[in-house]
This record gives structure tokens, C-alpha cells and sequence, in this order.
């Protein structure tokens, strides 16, 4: 089982957008069993994977180890995702860490899913306070959306500096472009700048997911965006760090 934490301190970056593809990619792709854990209080997987919460105050109490995980746990329209979802509970999940004060919560909490799954991907609430330091001991892998923008670019360098300040540099990190649109000048300068970095096209159908309530894949498999993330997902499953699979 590896885990995968889509992360970025800012917000409406992609995490979530990327959080549900990738899913959607690994489990209808490769046939991974996955669970989607929404960390993010404002639960847009959430919604988006068609949850249902079951008690309101659920999603804090399995931080808490109030609850188990399994009681929240819920299949999902896709075959092979399940979903750990989203509810107002944690809404200061940086307060809840901090008040528990266990710094492996968030680690420990996912070695229990190793029997039933093969990928973990955190949907991460943006910020750099405690959650992102339980995110950093519990993910294999970060990846982080940014959009091709000086400023978007400015919040990938607050993370790699988090990273090696309180976390020893931490899991490997990878920049994904997101939202890329080359007819403007700086995204296609920022992205013909770093080839090697893999960039999601922006495309209207996106918005979609919210209303169809599924993944891109499926509805519109053979998008631009689509095939991007497809594309991602293949690179992942290939990468080393280390000389070692990451995943
Ligand atoms: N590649 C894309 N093309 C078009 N719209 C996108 C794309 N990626 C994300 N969006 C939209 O941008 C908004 C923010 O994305 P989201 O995934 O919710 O960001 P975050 O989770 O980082 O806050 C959402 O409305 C989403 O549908
Ligand atoms: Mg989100």
C-alpha cells in the first residue's frame, strides 16, 4: 500500500480535482483498490464521489479515534474507490492535531487500511500548520498542483522549504502544472521552462464533475485534462526515488 497526499499550501490549486482523477485513474486503470481520504472540512471529493455523511461530527471523531474508520468508510459510484469523506468536523483540523498531539496520528490511522486497499490519496486542506505535518510523515509521495503563475509558483517553494526545514525534506515532492492554459503568455513560458514537468490542460468540462458527480474519466475519457492525468498516473506508477518504486 503506498500512499499519495495531493497537497499545496494554497487553495483552488487542483488538489481536489486531482485528488478524484488520480483515483479514478488508479482504480479503473491499473485495477488499484483506493481509498480517498477528504481532509479538506469543505469536502469537494466529497461531493464530487457522491458521499453520504453518516454523522456529522464523524469525520473528526475517526482523528480522534472516537470512531472507525470503517463506520465512514463508503463505496463510491466508481468500482475499486472508496471513500473516507469530508464533514464539518474538521474544520480546524489543524486545532484537532494540535490539541491531540500524537505526530504520527495521521500515519498510524492509514497503516490500517494496508489489508483493504493499495493506494491511499489524501484530498489535503491547504495550509502549513499541523495537518501538513502529519501529512508529511504519512505520504510516500506529494504531489502538488500549481498553476503556472509567479504566484502559484511562489507557494510550491513555501512547501519544499516546510519540508526541509521541519521534515528533513520529507517524502519526495513533484509539481504538477494544473489549470495550464497556452494561449497566455506566462503559462506558456513557465511550462516550456520545465518540460519535464508534467501539466494538466485547463478545459471547461472540468466543472462537470461537481455536477455530474463523477471523475472526469468517466465522462470525458479522452479530454485533454483527462488523458493528462491518465499520463500522470502512468509516470507515477514508474517512478523511483532512491533507486527504489515509490509506489
Ligand atoms: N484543469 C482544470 N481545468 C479547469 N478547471 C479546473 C481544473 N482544475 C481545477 N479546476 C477548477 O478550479 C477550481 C479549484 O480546483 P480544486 O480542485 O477545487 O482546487 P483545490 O482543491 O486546490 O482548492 C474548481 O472549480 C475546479 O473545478
Ligand atoms: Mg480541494
Amino acid at each position: 500500500m503506498s500512499t499519495i497526499a495531493i497537497f499545496n499550501p494554497k487553495g483552488g490549486v487542483g488538489k481536489t480535482m486531482l485528488s478524484v482523477n488520480l483515483a479514478w485513474a488508479a482504480a479503473t486503470l491499473s485495477k488499484r483498490r483506493v481509498l480517498l481520504w477528504d481532509l479538506d472540512a469543505q469536502g469537494a471529493s466529497t461531493f464530487i464521489l457522491g458521499g453520504k455523511g453518516k454523522r456529522h461530527d464523524a469525520a473528526g471523531a475517526v482523528i480522534y479515534r472516537d470512531v472507525e474508520p470503517e463506520v465512514l468508510i463508503q463505496h463510491t459510484n466508481v468500482p475499486r474507490i472508496d471513500l473516507l469523506p469530508a464533514d464539518a468536523s474538521i474544520r480546524s483540523l489543524d486545532a484537532i492535531f494540535s490539541e491531540i498531539d500524537k505526530e504520527n496520528r495521521l500515519k498510524k490511522l492509514i497503516a490500517g487500511f494496508a489489508q483493504q486497499y493499495d493506494l491511499i490519496i489524501l484530498d489535503c486542506p491547504p495550509g502549513l500548520g499541523s495537518t501538513a505535518d502529519q501529512v508529511a510523515r504519512a505520504a510516500d509521495l506529494i504531489l502538488a498542483p500549481i498553476i503556472p503563475s509567479t504566484l502559484a509558483r511562489r507557494s510550491f517553494h513555501a512547501l519544499r522549504e516546510f519540508l526541509d526545514r521541519h521534515h528533513k525534506g520529507g517524502p519526495p515532492v513533484y509539481p504538477v502544472f494544473n489549470m495550464v492554459d497556452r494561449r497566455r503568455k506566462e503559462h506558456r513560458e513557465t511550462t516550456d521552462a520545465d518540460p519535464g514537468c508534467p501539466a494538466i490542460p485547463m478545459a471547461a468540462t472540468v466543472e462537470q464533475m461537481g455536477i455530474r458527480q463523477l471523475p472526469l474519466g468517466a465522462y470525458a475519457p479522452r479530454s485533454p485534462t483527462a488523458r493528462a492525468v491518465e499520463k500522470l498516473w502512468h509516470t507515477l506508477e514508474k517512478l523511483k526515488h532512491d533507486g527504489k518504486k515509490v509506489l
